[in-house]
């Protein structure tokens, strides 16, 4: 049984003191709505020591979005995924498309950063996802292989637990264009055989693939319902409770 995993990926919203208040809220009503699945938001590394305490005693997981892909050093920047641990994170979100867009993020450089946080024994979300240009040219399938390939290089099959996949149509981001129930369960079935072609059917079948990309209180349960998704990675709707309860509580 794959448990829902919902999560909230903040980008670049919301300053420490708003991130500390809104977690704060948000830890008490998903107490209060009694929701059952599993629960993540990722605020930005400054907000994170404060999130960190908003949350403590609930079961909300805190997660970083991106980290270095060394442990210490002259990285002028960066932050080293044993800070994070120290700090009481251990999640992180890898790869992402705009991490891929507009930071030059290559498969390789994601690898470096999985197998890292694997050594120390973190979870990570790992995103993929086809542009717009690259899905009409039929590439969909081609791309997803390769950045879970390369993406997921050296990874042991007994450190597959500490893997989610994200898929998240690089078109479908922020644009309130989603993709649609159908073809999100097409692309995670697609990212289901590739994983167990590289490891197992037993792995694959245990693998939590999150889906991301406009998803909004009113498309979360269409999706949902689909058979090869399991959890929502979401931007803008993650960002405000009236938004982000109705998505965690989508099955009640
Ligand atoms: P939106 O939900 O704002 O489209 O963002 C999706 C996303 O990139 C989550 O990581």
């Amino acid at each position: 049984m794959r448990r829902p995993y919902i999560a909230g990926n903040w980008k670049m919203n919301l300053t420490p003191s708003e991130g500390k208040a809104y977690a704060s809220a948000l830890a008490e009503a998903v107490k209060k709505a009694g929701a059952d699945c599993r629960v993540m938001i990722a605020p930005s590394f400054v907000s994170l020591p404060g999130v960190v305490e908003a949350v403590k005693g609930s079961d909300i997981t805190v997660s970083a979005q991106n980290m270095a892909d060394h442990l210490s050093g002259a990285y002028t920047g960066e932050v080293s995924p044993e800070m994070l641990r120290d700090i009481g994170v251990n999640t992180v979100i890898l790869g992402h498309s705009e991490r891929r867009q507009y930071y030059g993020e290559t498969d390789e450089i994601i690898n470096g950063k999985v197998l890292l946080a694997i050594s120390l024994k973190m979870e990570v979300i790992l995103c993929v996802g086809e542009t717009l240009e690259e899905r009409e040219s039929g590439k969909l399938e081609e791309v997803l292989k390769r950045q879970i390939e390369v993406g997921l290089k050296d990874v042991l099959p007994a450190e597959m637990d500490k893997i989610t996949i994200a898929y998240e149509p690089v078109w479908a981001i922020g644009t309130g264009r989603t993709a649609t129930p159908e073809d999100a369960d097409a692309a995670h079935a697609f990212i289901r055989r590739t994983v167990a072609a590289l490891y197992s059917d037993d792995i694959a079948n245990n693998l939590i693939i999150q889906y991301g990309g406009s998803v909004k209180p009113g498309n979360v349960r269409a999706l949902m319902a689909k058979e090869n998704i399991d959890g929502a990675l979401v931007g803008g709707a993650s960002l405000k409770l009236d938004d982000f309860l109705p998505i965690i509580t989508f099955n009640k």
